[in-house]
């Protein structure tokens, strides 16, 4: 199983929680990261080299901060551009078929606003929709996401460390297709 990461953080240098997770990805044997920000300082996404990685690829996650609660806009550009008729969908866009999703995010609320009694009314799996739509168009398995709540309130560098650590066990389960949503 082949594993890519792809993270979109506008800013890992000022990154606390993201630059972590990078980091530790980084360290591991055989799984491919791509901070997709700094290729592309002028947000130009070379799009042939982006379909090139994915193909290459098996377990494809999608690492970033949650914004507005959606993703950074060049993750949403990035969908716009990369993804394309005849590819990614379409009667003949199957380039993606039978691989594997995961949604890897972090939120600065706490997982209490993330419910229909709390602030935000709704989870954050619910809010992830359109990615877990977008995966079915494209034939991909969503697997359950990692969601790392809450990490401008409570997350101690002890408790980074061990999310780090976390989220690369969970990332990287061989099994974790067993977990996939519907
Ligand atoms: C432009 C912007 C929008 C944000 N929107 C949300 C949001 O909708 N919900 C939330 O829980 N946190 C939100 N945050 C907080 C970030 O998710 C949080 O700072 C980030 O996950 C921390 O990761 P980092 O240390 O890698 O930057 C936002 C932050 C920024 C800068």
């Amino acid at each position: 199983m082949k594993t890519l990461v792809l993270v979109f953080h506008p800013d890992l240098t000022a990154s606390r929680i993201n630059r972590r997770l990078t980091e530790e990805m980084e360290k591991q044997v055989g799984v491919t990261v791509h901070r997709v920000y700094e290729a592309y300082s002028d947000e130009k996404i070379d799009v042939a080299a982006e379909q090139r990685l994915l193909e290459q690829h098996d377990r494809i996650i999608l690492q970033f901060p949650f914004y507005w609660y959606s993703t950074p806009s060049l993750l949403k550009k990035w969908e716009d551009v990369v993804l394309t008729y005849g590819w990614a969908f379409g009667s003949k866009g199957d380039k993606l078929h039978g691989k594997e999703l995961l949604i890897a995010v972090s939120t600065g609320a706490a997982e209490e606003n993330y419910s229909p009694d709390g602030n935000f009314k709704y989870t954050v799996q619910e809010l992830l929709r359109p990615l877990q739509a977008t995966s079915n168009l494209i034939g991909t398995r969503y697997l359950t996401p990692y969601i790392l709540n809450g990490v401008m309130q409570h997350l101690s560098d002890e408790e980074l460390e061990q999310s780090a650590k976390d989220y690369v066990t969970y990332a990287l389960n061989p099994e974790l297709a067993l977990l996939a949503v519907r």
